[in-house]
This record gives C-alpha cells, structure tokens and sequence, in this order.
C-alpha cells in the first residue's frame, strides 16, 4: 500500500510521461487520485504536469474545497470534474484528463471513437463516445461527462479532449494511452483507405474473451444502453448511444441497422 508521498511522487511520474507522450501542450491536463470518501490529491492549476514535484500536488474533499496546498498553488480549474467521476463511481480511484493530439481531434470533429479495428480497443475500451461541449471549469463538464459515467470508462469531451478513470492511477493512464492509441490507428487508417472493420460476430466475440478475463469497470460488452435494452451494442450500431446529439437509437432502428450490415456482408461473402 503506497503511503501519501508515494502517491504524490508517482502522479509526478504520470505527469512527466503525459507530457513527453504529447498528450498535454504547455500547462493541460489533469489528474488526481482517491485516498478515502474524504479526501483526494489532485494537480495544481496553471502549471505544466510534465515538471511537478510532490509538493505541488494540492488535498482537497470531496467536494473539491481545498484541505491542503503548498503557497502559490490552487487544485486544477477541472477539480469539479473529477469530483462528479468519483462521486458517481464508486469504483474509481482515479481519473486523468488530457488533450491527446488525435483523441482531440476526434472529439474536436464530433466523431466517436467507435469502429471496431484492433482487438485490444474493443477489449479494453469498447466504444469511446463524446460528452457534449461545456465551458472548462464550470459544471457543463461534469454535466456532460455524466451521462457516459455508468457505461464506459473513457469519453472524449467535445472540442476539448480526453478522460479516462480507473481503479488505480496507473490504469487510467494506461487508459488515456489505449484511447489516443486506437484514435491515432483510426485516424491513419482513414488516411490510408478504408478501414476493414470487425463483424458483429467477431466484436461479440471479442466481448466474449473480456467477459471470461473477468476485466473490471464498465464496458459497452456489458453495458451498453443498446446492449442492455437486449439490443445491437454500438460497435454494431454505429455508436448512437455514444453521440452526444442524438438521442440512442431506437431499438427498432438499430435492429434494421444490424439486420442490413449482416445481409450485404453476406452478399460481399464476408
Ligand atoms: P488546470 O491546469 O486548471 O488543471 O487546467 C488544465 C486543463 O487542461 C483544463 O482543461
């Protein structure tokens, strides 16, 4: 168990990778970690994640009101965000929020992340859907985010960037990597021609193989509104649930979407 300055020092560590990685620009990005109900550690405002020492990081309640900060720094302008993370998943023990270059530019073109194209994306993450635009640091953001809270475990926030929460800090780093990972795959995919896309079948086998790992948190596998109304998940529906806009496809839509994709594969002999 890593005492408090432990935790510290590795959300420095955290920091130094999201920012040689390039998934931050001067001082983006946000993190923070769960010690108790009551109190978490979170980044400062204002200053580059890639250079913190632990005496940055900042204590604040669950509330996000300040317990503990060194002179000159202020927890992260984005604290209410994570606050409604852990507030509404209890399961989460940290959140990281970033602008990684393609994740962004996904989320800045309103496109979910939603093609199924590499095993480990389907198993990892499922789809990655938006959260509607809201105004950094007011409560448009939490508002938004929590839609997608009870289905997945990372969402691109519209023209903004990336979150991802886990049940420990390194895992919702190693989330953000897999989400900016499968947008970058998508996006030179596109470049190069169009991408070849996995069947129904074989994404339901690929939720299959997740199901039997036994892998934690939330996943459209088990939870996609789609899926949970006994319908077609959003890796076959074109990722209606995940689209901030639109309301979730209507059952019925979603079964004739799926009932053509089957029947023109078919015919292509796929
Ligand atoms: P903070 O420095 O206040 O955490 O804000 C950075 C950021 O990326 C806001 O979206």
């Amino acid at each position: 168990m890593q005492n408090e300055y432990e935790i510290k020092k590795e959300m420095c560590e955290i920091g130094k990778r999201v920012y040689m990685r390039g998934m931050v620009a001067a001082n983006d990005g946000n993190f923070s970690v769960k010690l108790n109900d009551h109190e978490f550690l979170c980044t400062p405002t204002g200053v580059s994640k890639g250079f913190m020492t632990p005496e940055y990081i900042c204590k604040v309640d669950e509330n996000g009101n300040v317990i503990q900060a060194n002179k000159g720094f202020k927890p992260s302008s984005e604290i209410k965000m994570h606050m409604r993370v852990y507030k509404e998943r209890p399961d989460v023990n940290a959140v990281v929020h970033a602008h990684p270059l393609y994740a962004t530019t996904f989320a800045i073109c309103g496109i979910p992340l939603t093609e199924p194209i590499m095993p480990e994306a389907v198993i990892a993450l499922g789809c990655v859907p938006i959260a509607k635009y809201g105004r950094p640091s007011t409560m448009e953001i939490p508002d938004a985010v929590s839609e997608y809270l009870q289905y997945f475990d990372a969402v691109l926030l519209e023209n903004h960037g990336a979150l991802s929460y886990s049940d420990s800090l390194l895992n919702a780093y190693h989330k953000m990597e897999s989400v900016e990972f499968y947008a970058q795959l998508l996006y030179q995919s596109k470049m190069l021609g169009e991408p070849q896309t996995f069947s129904p079948q074989q994404v339901e086998d690929l939720y299959e193989i997740r199901r039997q790992f036994g892998m934690k948190g939330k996943h459209p596998a088990n939870l996609c509104p789609n899926a949970k109304a006994g319908k077609p998940s959003c890796h076959s529906c074109s990722g209606s649930c995940g689209k901030s806009t639109a309301a979730p496809v209507a059952a019925d839509d979603a079964d004739l979407v799926a009932s053509i994709t089957k029947k023109v594969m078919e015919q292509l002999g796929l």
